[in-house]
């Protein structure tokens, strides 16, 4: 087993690791930056269908889930094109409207999850073109979509997914940035720009997982005996601390919230005292300056503050208990590196809590039944 863990301790941080590369996997052959193109074989008789969609629905479970909420922000961000996400299990058991040019997008990593294939069978029946994105090839629902692309990550065998998530953002991304160059949404000196941009990621996932690696674990250190956290993102980065946040739980068993940085005060906020961690996901995008007074908030109340930050921050860096510091890259792709440390900051505290990472009680990689 020790030889199949690639001499790491387990399959999680094996997985956490093989990330840059990983990443550079699903890119290969789909992207070119020189030439500013993206091909996705998969899709490729598809691209009109889904420029012309009135609607995209998304379906999924857990952290594929998460992957889908990014993908609502990019579609509506970068293409102009509605759309909805659902749990499988909902849309399963609702009378659902399905309306003319939806496009419905499964995502799953194993492909073979209960609820997904129930409900994209039911989309199916209802008349939507059904695409996927899987990891594992031939799988139930590699099949049963109408098209679809691969991950192409390789075998995730750690519960808690990691590579397969981080594959699933990187089909995400080049779908919206193809969608959006033929639509015409995106300016091509932008979309040129974002493409090559988006060719930097293994890379600066690679200087990520170096950088923040002492940080990681002076924090891990310092939260191990917590009994509860809250992660926070707004955006983009909102997915990104639900996803922080189910890492957390699934791992070490602390429980953890992940929620919408400025609906803090709607609730969350009540439990902040001096035992509460609080992660906020703080780039410097269009919403920097509010999460900063989230922190003042945060801080006024006696909770320690672990903040991911652009490289380079000050400001945050000295209001913070605890930095974490990003290389830079263009805002949308911060979720991208932004989840590198939480995964790493989870099998940190999990490995101090002596904790079972590879096998999670209760839980199962593939939830095949309902
Ligand atoms: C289980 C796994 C999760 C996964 C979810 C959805 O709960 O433990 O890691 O995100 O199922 O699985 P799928 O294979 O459909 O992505």
């Amino acid at each position: 087993a020790s030889i199949e863990k690639g001499g790491f301790e387990h399959f999680m941080l094996k997985e956490i690791m093989e990330q840059p590369r990983t990443f550079r996997d699903c890119l290969r052959g789909r992207l070119k930056a020189e030439e500013a193109y993206i091909k996705l074989g998969g899709i490729r008789d598809y691209i009109d269908e889904i420029i012309s969609a009135k609607r995209i629905l998304i379906i999924a479970c857990g952290t594929s889930y998460h992957a889908g909420l990014v993908a609502k922000y990019l579609f509506e961000d970068l293409c102009g094109i509605p759309t909805d996400i659902d749990f499988a299990s909902e849309f399963r058991y609702r009378k659902v409207v399905i309306t003319e040019r939806t496009v419905v997008l499964g995502i799953s990593q194993s492909g073979e999850t209960a609820d997904t294939i129930v409900a994209l069978e039911k989309a199916k029946k209802k008349g939507a073109k059904v695409l996927g994105i899987c990891n594992v090839v031939g799988s139930s629902i590699a099949r049963l979509t109408d098209a679809g692309v691969y991950t192409h990550v390789g075998v995730e065998i750690g519960v808690a997914s990691t590579k397969a998530f981080t594959g699933q953002l990187a089909i995400i991304y080049m779908m919206a940035l193809l969608i959006a160059k033929e639509k015409g949404s995106l300016e091509y000196e932008k979309y040129r720009h974002l493409v090559e941009e988006f060719d930097q990621i293994p890379d600066k996932i690679e200087q990520t997982l170096k950088n923040t690696y002492t940080a990681v674990e002076q924090i891990s250190a310092a939260c191990r005996t917590a009994s509860s956290m809250i992660y926070l993102g707004r955006g983009l980065n909102y997915p990104i601390a639900l996803e922080g946040a189910l890492k957390l739980k699934e791992i070490t068993y602390i429980h953890a919230e992940g929620y919408p940085a400025a609906e803090m005060k709607h609730g969350p906020i009540a439990l902040i005292d001096e035992n509460m961690f609080v992660v906020f996901i703080a780039p410097k995008d269009k919403t920097y300056e509010k999460i900063v007074s989230n922190i003042q908030e945060v801080k006024s109340r006696g909770g320690k503050v672990v903040a991911l930050v652009t490289e380079g921050d000050k400001t945050i860096a000295k209001m913070a208990d605890y930095t974490i510091e990003i290389p830079e890259t263009d805002k949308i792709f911060t979720p991208v590196l932004n989840i590198i440390p939480l995964q790493m900051l989870s099998y940190q505290v999990a490995k101090l809590r002596e904790c079972n990472i590879d096998q999670p009680r209760n839980l199962a990689k593939s939830v095949t039944v309902e």
